[in-house]
């Protein structure tokens, strides 16, 4: 048994942001689409993304905001889909948005939007969107094209898309079968790890931090070259807040992660000129004016000493200014798939065209978003990824 309908030329598994931006700009070119999505409604993760707002795209997208093994793929389709074309599309279904900060561009209202204007999109160009519907196998016909045996009967196509994404969430169904496919076709797929994750602290680590759960401080997070200056949260388990969930997609256990707890000062100087100011005030008093009071107590008690600053003696000062830009932080690992924004790794873009995300061993599979070895920032990154590299393979398939 076959679906019902024509048949399609393009199938896409995925109901999710690359997926459904695929299908709406393959539909529009004329293309006969089927969107086979297996949970029991499409972008679900659009729908919890940016605290149910959808942090829908970042203004100053570049190949930069990216990990990949290969930094430079990313690059064709960034450039043809840009986020001012996200942003048209947006404005012509007249959803209200708004600059959070740093490019980062949220709806007014609900992240529903969003799903709401991609399905009517491919709703007018004619796209078929069958949900609830499970991939049981996938296999190339020998004259080219592809054969599905669904739970909703057989269907062939000319071209498949493969918008599976990543595998963070599972509750919100990410499953692995993106890269079971790639291996299936003969894809090397890279090893994936969660990232935009929070990191996990044990042992005396944990105990150090964990009664300040809730506490925030603007840091730098450094690991290698990578650099992020943004707010810690500090949990029950560990370290969050914008800045550690960057800086965790660079970290892997055993690289060095560094903080810098006062980036917007030079630290010694500082310290020199409150002494001189306020030579009877402890340290802890002093550390206060740029810390949470609580945060500032800890620091003293734990690994520095609390005295008036009239008593440091010039040697001391200069070594707790460098404590302070170089906190080591040794993270046991992190929270994981289960509250990961994203997936690191994944697909090899080796064996794909970069224009058009098209296989480059078997013609007319095409892999895009998450499920590819491309990997945003936090910010509206990832959702420009999806866009562009659904774009680039809803042109081509
Ligand atoms: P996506 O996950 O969107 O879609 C994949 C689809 O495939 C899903 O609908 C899934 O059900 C379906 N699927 C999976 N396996 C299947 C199977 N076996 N058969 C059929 N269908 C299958 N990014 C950003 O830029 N701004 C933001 O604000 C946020 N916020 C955010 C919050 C949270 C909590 C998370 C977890 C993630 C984000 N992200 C984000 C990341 C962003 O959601 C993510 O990068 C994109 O959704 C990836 O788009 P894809 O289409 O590749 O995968």
């Amino acid at each position: 048994m076959s679906l019902a309908g024509p048949e399609p030329e393009v199938l896409v598994i995925g109901g999710g942001a690359a997926g459904l931006m695929c299908a709406l700009t393959a539909g529009r070119r004329g293309r006969r689409v089927r969107v086979l999505e297996h949970a029991n409604r499409c972008g679900k993760k659009i729908l919890m993304s940016g605290g149910g707002r959808c942090n829908f795209t970042n203004t100053g997208t570049t190949p930069a905001n990216f990990l990949s093994a290969n930094p430079h793929f990313c690059k064709s389709a960034l450039a043809r889909y840009r986020p001012g074309h996200f942003i048209d599309m947006v404005d012509a279904h007249g959803i209200a948005w708004h600059e959070k900060e740093l490019g980062q561009l949220f709806c007014d209202e609900s992240s529903k939007q969003i799903v709401a204007m991609l399905l009517a999109e491919c709703a007018d160009a004619g796209v078929v969107v069958e949900t609830s519907c499970t991939i049981e196998s996938v296999a190339g016909l020998p004259g080219g094209g592809f054969r599905l045996q669904t739970s909703r009967g057989r269907q062939d196509a000319a071209s498949l898309v493969v918008a599976t994404g990543g595998l963070s969430i599972p509750k919100m169904g990410a499953t692995g079968l993106g890269y079971e496919l790639a291996r299936q076709f003969g894809h090397a797929v890279l090893p994936t790890r969660a990232g935009l994750v929070p990191l996990t602290l044990s042992g005396k680590h944990l105990e150090h931090y964990a009664d300040l759960a809730g506490v925030s401080v603007h840091v730098s997070a450094r690991c290698g070259k990578a650099r992020f200056d943004n707010a810690m949260l500090v949990t029950h388990r560990g370290l969050s807040g914008p800045a550690i969930l960057q800086v965790s997609s660079y970290w892997e256990p055993g690289k060095e992660l560094l903080l810098d707890l006062l980036p917007e000062h030079d630290i010694q100087a500082w310290l020199l000129e409150r002494q001189r100011e306020q030579p009877a005030a402890e340290l802890r008093t002093v550390l206060a004016d740029v810390f949470p009071k609580r945060f500032a107590q800890r620091l003293c008690e734990t690994w520095l000493t609390s005295k008036p600053m009239r008593q440091f003696s010039h040697g001391e000062l200069p070594a707790i200014a460098r404590q302070l830009a170089h906190w080591p932080i040794v993270a046991s690992g992190t929270e994981g798939y289960r509250t990961a924004e994203v997936t690191l790794g994944g697909v090899d873009t080796d064996g794909l065209s970069s224009s058009r995300m098209e296989s480059n061993i078997v013609p007319g599979l095409f892999f895009i978003g998450e499920v590819v070895d491309v990997t945003g920032w936090l910010g509206g990154y990832n959702f420009q990824w999806a866009w562009a590299s659904g774009h680039a393979a809803g042109l081509a398939a």
